[in-house]
């Protein structure tokens, strides 16, 4: 996952973690931002040091861990951590640590640090539910976010008495996923994107079911790579072989009619559409309860299917303004100049914005394979050809939207 520029050049993150129970998890959160290529080094508060101590984050972080304000004066390591951080984390935050942070506060090496860093500040709040809607928290947050702190969480979810509610720190790998968007190219912050992906399963008993050789890869790496660059992102997946990517909110719909309306009812509220999952177009007519036997049908058999929604071609049809319509187009024709007459075909008559080509077969287009897909932009006669591993082309292919 460490490209050759990062290994040269590593972003340099700070994490602050403070005394909440949440502090073992910010373990897991360190080693992802490590294993993702980042130079980390993690300031403890004497209150976190409870909970995790500095042999875990050394271990960890695989740079020393001198929490006191005091250490390493002649190398004014107040301040020098800060200066020369590219981003501070801190999680989890107290309620304590967000009055801190809100009041300005240096009276520890994480208060020096963040006052002397001109770095963005994402901060990951866990207290219990009572904490987080105390109007002093409340006032502290809103502080924070007024000054351009990026917060992420809490969540709702089981709480470490036992009571459930708002306050669980939000999840590492996704905080991992944030952080590494805010270091990067942020061009899409504020986008909501809703992207479909995987193969669509449509019964045809308990046991049997009509499906397509789709991977999710694509549709995967295009999320990620959206997320990457600041966007909101919602994965309305089928059949997926990979997992899904940290910081997407998922949506599962298995079959054609469940992912139609997934998608039809997120629609209205995104401003870039990708349908990028291979979505059955027929579907058995009826589903049997039971598991059909062959002395029921004898040596042939022909179920009766019926067409499916055309996903794609119904949120052309409501299509609102400044709404960017993604499709791609699986084309199997031996000619290229078949398989683009039938792309642009299908970017015309489905009314979206932009369609990618995907030349499939049984040996190519499925999984993270190396590919080529070709774009078309339905106001421009010209083509892009990106070629590459599935989850290059993502990141190509987002670039390609980033202007429309
Ligand atoms: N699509 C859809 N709903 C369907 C079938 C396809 O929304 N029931 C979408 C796909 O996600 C893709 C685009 O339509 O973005 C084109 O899919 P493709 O399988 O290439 O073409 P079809 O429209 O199904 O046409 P055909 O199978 O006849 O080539």
């Amino acid at each position: 996952m460490v490209d050759a520029d990062q290994a040269r050049n590593p972003p340099v993150i700070v994490v602050g973690v403070t005394g909440g129970i949440a502090a073992y998890k910010s373990v897991t959160l360190v080693r992802e931002l490590v294993r993702r290529g980042a130079d980390v080094t993690v300031i403890p508060t004497a209150s976190a040091l409870r909970f995790v101590g500095v042999a875990t984050w050394e271990a960890i972080s695989r740079n020393p861990v001198q929490p006191g304000l005091f250490d390493g004066v002649a190398e004014v390591r107040h301040v020098a951590l800060g200066q020369r951080a590219d981003l501070v984390v801190i999680a989890p935050a107290t309620a304590h640590a967000l009055a801190q942070l809100a009041g300005g506060f240096a009276a520890d090496l994480l208060g020096t640090t963040v006052l002397a860093s001109k770095a963005p500040l994402l901060v990951a709040p866990a207290m219990h539910t009572e904490m987080w809607d105390n109007p002093a928290v409340q006032h502290n947050v809103a502080t924070l976010s007024d000054r351009g702190v990026h917060l992420i969480g809490p969540i709702t979810g089981e709480l470490t008495g036992g009571d459930s509610g708002v306050g669980r720190m939000a999840e590492p790998l996704d905080i991992a996923e944030r952080a590494f968007g805010l270091l990067g190219d942020q061009s899409w912050s504020g986008r909501r994107v809703l992207i479909s992906a995987g193969g669509t399963r449509e019964a045809i008993d308990p046991v049997r079911f009509i499906g397509n050789r789709s991977t999710g890869v694509m549709g995967v790496a295009l999320a990620r790579a959206a997320i990457q660059r600041g966007a909101s992102v919602t994965l309305v997946h089928a059949h997926l072989e990979v997992p899904l990517p940290a910081g997407v909110v998922g949506i599962s719909a298995g079959t054609a009619a469940q992912m139609r309306d997934a998608m039809v009812s997120h629609a209205p509220d995104s401003d870039v559409i990708i349908m990028a999952a291979a979505v059955a177009d027929w579907v058995p007519e009826t589903v049997s309860d039971t598991k059909i036997a062959k002395r029921d049908i004898g040596e042939t058999w022909a179920p009766v299917l019926v067409r499916a929604p055309d996903i794609l071609a119904e949120l052309g049809a409501v299509k609102g303004p400044g709404q960017l319509l993604v499709g791609f187009a699986a084309e199997t024709a031996s000619k290229a100049s078949e398989r683009e007459a039938s792309a642009r075909a299908k970017l015309a008559s489905k009314n979206a914005d932009v369609i990618l080509l995907n030349t499939v077969g049984e040996a190519v287009g499925f999984g993270d394979v190396e590919t080529a897909v070709t774009i078309f932009f339905n106001a421009s006669p010209q083509s892009l050809l990106v070629e590459g591993t599935k989850t290059s082309i993502a990141e190509r292919l987002v670039e390609a939207l980033q202007d429309r």
